[in-house]
């Protein structure tokens, strides 16, 4: 047997001198722009997903993240630096893996583990000493020690002795113009205090800043820590969007204002709900770990269910503004301004503008919708094209979601009746203009 110094010292020599073969598993909106930085910085990166279709797209570099150009993965391509397969055999070839692959939650709010069992059962059964394993999907503390570590240990090889196991959360803002992967600072705990030095030195090569932990429940819990904040704070603006509106207060201008104070505040917005793959489900992922330890994550369960409410008071809000003007919702032509779940992305996961959609459709609504992002939407028995955004012929445009691209002097020119979800009008005066 190897001694561990020596596994290690192979291991970090390989790292070092970027001759070691990455492998990132799941090239989805996490996996592909980090497949992205390890190439540039140098490596071989192969990208291992279960759907050949993406798999094929990588390897034609042809790009559908909206941060990654195409033509920056096709010259990676070419390069021999990226490429793609859905077979996971070549794991044997990898000396690291890092694990991006969907944390979803079940109908009961419970974590849906099996896309990690599944991948980590494909990696354990190619497992080979000197390998690097980090998962970085967001999940509940404990998941990497708790349920990984057993999985590649069954082989007989040991975390920090044979091969290195780590968590490491993903932080990357889809559409962020000033954050992306490179530049998020980049927490590593591992299963060992070797396995974090591992992880460290892996993510120098190609990040600009790493932040080590003392371990992977640490790291795990860095990030629900991270987005149960937003999640908390965001349901605290849009309780204050449903106070203002009964008390007929602009919240937005209370925000504004509050926003003055240089320490001590920090602003959130209030909006027709969550969106996305990580604010409305991660916290959840907390919550139901805390209870198996006795404790109620109450502040979770709170803006969870005020967050939950705001796709109701914005389908009540655009009711009572189509009342006003002596329409019924029934029968009524609305307009939905952006259906991504935020702005500037095309990524329609959890968007809040669904439940909007479904809730008026239920109410007996005629929908149309308008999204420079997303050309067809298809959901329960909804099925349609995206629009110009100005639509003069409808009785109500509701801006559920926005983008920069919207021309919004053209809208409020030409639309009869606007409910801005978004304070997308701000400083714009009319009495056809209804706020949140
Ligand atoms: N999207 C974000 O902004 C974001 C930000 C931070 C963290 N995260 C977390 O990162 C993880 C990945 O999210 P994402 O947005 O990249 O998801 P995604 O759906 O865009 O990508 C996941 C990819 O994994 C593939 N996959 C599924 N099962 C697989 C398997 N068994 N083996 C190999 N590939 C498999 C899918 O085909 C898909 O291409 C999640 O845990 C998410 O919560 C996402």
């Amino acid at each position: 047997m190897i001694a561990a110094e020596t596994t290690v010292k192979i291991l970090e020599d390989k790292i070092r001198s970027h001759s070691a073969r990455v492998g990132i598993v799941g090239l989805g909106y996490v996996g592909l722009p980090l497949a992205v930085e390890f190439a540039k910085a140098g490596f071989r990166v192969t990208g291992i997903d279960v759907n050949a279709a993406k798999a094929a797209r990588v390897n034609a570099g042809d790009s559908y993240v909206g941060d990654i150009p195409s033509s920056v993965l096709g010259e990676l391509v070419a390069q021999g630096k990226i490429a793609a397969t859905s077979d996971f055999s070549v794991v044997r070839d990898l000396d690291t893996i890092n694990i991006c692959v969907p944390t979803p939650l079940r109908k009961t709010k419970d974590p849906d583990m099996s896309y990690i069992v599944s991948s980590c059962q494909e990696i354990a059964a190619h497992l080979h000493p000197g390998m690097l394993i980090i998962l970085e999907s967001t999940t509940y503390p404990g998941t990497t020690d708790e349920l990984l570590l057993p999985m590649f240990e069954k082989s007989g090889l040991r975390a920090g002795r044979d091969f290195f196991l780590c968590f490491s959360p993903e932080r990357v803002d889809p559409g962020n113009p000033k954050y992306q992967t490179a530049n998020i600072p980049k927490v590593v705990g591992g299963a060992t205090a070797a396995c974090t030095e591992v992880g460290r030195v892996f993510y120098e090569q190609a990040l600009e800043r790493v932040v080590p932990v003392s371990s992977t429940q640490v790291a795990e819990m860095v990030k629900l820590l991270e987005n149960t904040f937003r999640m908390i704070n965001i349901g605290l603006a849009n309780e204050m969007a449903l106070m203002c509106d009964r008390m007929g207060i602009n919240v937005w201008e209370v925000i504004e204002a509050a926003s003055t104070k240089p320490f001590g505040f920090m602003p959130f917005f209030p909006g027709p709900g969550l969106g996305g793959h990580c604010i409305p489900i991660d916290p959840f992922y907390l919550s139901w770990k805390t209870k198996q330890a006795g404790i109620e994550a109450r502040f979770i369960e709170l803006a969870g269910y005020i967050n939950g409410q705001m796709p109701h008071f914005v389908v009540d809000k655009i009711q009572n503004a189509l009342n006003d003007a002596g329409k019924p919702v029934k029968g009524s032509h609305i307009h939905i301004l952006g259906v991504a779940y935020k702005k500037d992305i095309e990524d329609m996961r959890e968007s809040p503008a669904l439940d909007v959609m479904l809730l008026l459709k239920r109410r007996g609504a005629e929908l149309s919708y308008s999204d420079p992002h997303v050309p067809r939407l298809q959901l329960d028995g909804i099925d349609l094209q995206s629009q110009p955004a100005s639509a003069p012929e409808a009785d109500c445009v509701a801006i559920i979601t926005d983008h920069s691209s919207f021309d919004y002097a053209k809208i409020v020119a030409h639309s009869k009746l606007i409910v801005d979800t978004r304070n997308a009008l701000k400083g714009v005066a009319g009495d056809h203009i209804v706020r949140l």
